[in-house]
């Protein structure tokens, strides 16, 4: 019985530790992306900011690059939010662009077009 209740709680913490680690993960992985009701010209001026003084990575999304397709303002908005967030949110960067960004915690990757996450 005694044997028995050991390994029962053992497997019990197992399974506690292995849930933390799962909801710790899921609450550090984040991205920033264009919010969908933001204007066209907002994103592309908040787009240029990011891509020149903002110090953003924006080579992925120039022709002929993995992130280029789909052409769209919106999805370029997406990649270099993202950039400028994951390069500088652990010293003060925000997702924000005068609203014109948000975060969330589905990975915006698709095909060869990887999204950037920083721990
Ligand atoms: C990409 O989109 C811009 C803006 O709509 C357009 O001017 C440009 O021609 C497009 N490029 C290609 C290769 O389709």
């Amino acid at each position: 019985m005694a044997s028995f209740n050991k390994r029962l709680l053992v497997a019990i913490l197992l399974l506690l530790i292995s849930l933390a680690i799962q909801i710790s993960d899921g609450e550090m992985e984040q991205w920033c992306v264009a919010d969908e009701q933001t204007p066209d010209n907002e994103l592309q001026a908040a787009t240029d900011w990011a891509c020149g003084k903002g110090g953003a990575d924006c080579s992925k999304i120039q022709l002929n690059q993995a992130c280029f397709w789909p052409n769209t303002t919106k999805d370029h908005a997406s990649y270099a939010f993202n950039s400028y967030f994951q390069k500088f949110k652990n010293s003060g960067g925000s997702c924000y662009f005068n609203g014109a960004a948000i975060v969330t915690d589905l990975d915006p990757s698709y095909n060869s077009c990887q999204y950037e996450f920083i721990p």
